[in-house]
């Protein structure tokens, strides 16, 4: 089932008995979203998908307008994947009043790594996770080990906040070359595909030094 609204929403989770997995997720459905609904769905009686595109996490020169928007597609991946109920509200159905004037502040780590190129963003996402878990009350909520930082956030805000929620890491699917699936990733040329692999070769390099027992500077060269 697919619903728009808060109220169709919150009549749509009343109508679910037993456990509840979310999984939240801006839409454009890959093969690394549906082992997220694998994992949910072997967690909870129940999986419950957003497709949100939320303009609070871009900043001003990011790629709001012509992020992929594809919610056919998206549907017919939630029904294969046996999702119970589908949560595709509007800009102003999630907010009514325009930008909230109040939002999570992630703390010290929100600056950091990512936060510190993308100023504001973990703000951002924080606020719309929070607001989500508000409205579909979830008893697991199921993130992606890709966006590790963001998975680390929630898991303290859900602490920190005393928000009623189980937190459940979900490993990265990768392309056979090693590639992680992102939505993002139709944006790459050949050539800065190409060079986007150099992450996780380095990232096996180093986890093989590691293993070969070599010392950290090894590692990180
Ligand atoms: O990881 C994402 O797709 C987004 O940051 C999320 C968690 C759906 C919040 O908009």
């Amino acid at each position: 089932m697919v619903v728009h609204t808060r109220a169709d929403l919150a009549a749509a989770r009343d109508g679910l008995k037993g456990t509840v997995g979310v999984v939240m997720t801006m839409g454009a459905l890959h093969s690394g979203h549906e082992t997220l609904l694998r994992a949910a769905r072997e967690r909870a009686d129940h999986v419950l998908v957003t497709v949100f595109v939320n303009p609070l996490q871009f900043g001003p020169n990011e790629d709001f307008d012509r992020y992929p928007r594809t919610l056919d597609a998206d549907l017919e991946i939630c029904r294969r994947a046996g999702a119970d109920v589908v949560f595709a509200p509007s800009v102003a159905e999630m907010y009514p009043d325009g930008q909230p004037r109040v939002r999570v502040n992630p703390g010290p780590l929100g600056e950091d790594l990512e936060g510190q190129s993308r100023p504001g963003f973990f703000h951002g996402v924080l606020t719309v996770v929070l607001k989500l878990l508000q409205l579909t009350r979830p008893d697991l909520a199921f993130f992606g080990e890709k966006d590790y930082q963001q998975l680390t956030l929630v898991r303290r805000m859900a602490r920190d906040l005393d928000v009623p929620v189980e937190v459940v890491g979900v490993p990265t699917v990768r392309e056979p070359d090693g590639l992680a699936l992102s939505s993002r990733n139709r944006y790459l040329s050949p050539a800065e595909r190409e060079a986007a692999l150099s992450l996780s070769a380095a990232l096996r390099a180093g986890a093989g030094a590691a293993d070969a027992g070599r010392d950290a500077g090894a590692v990180l060269a």
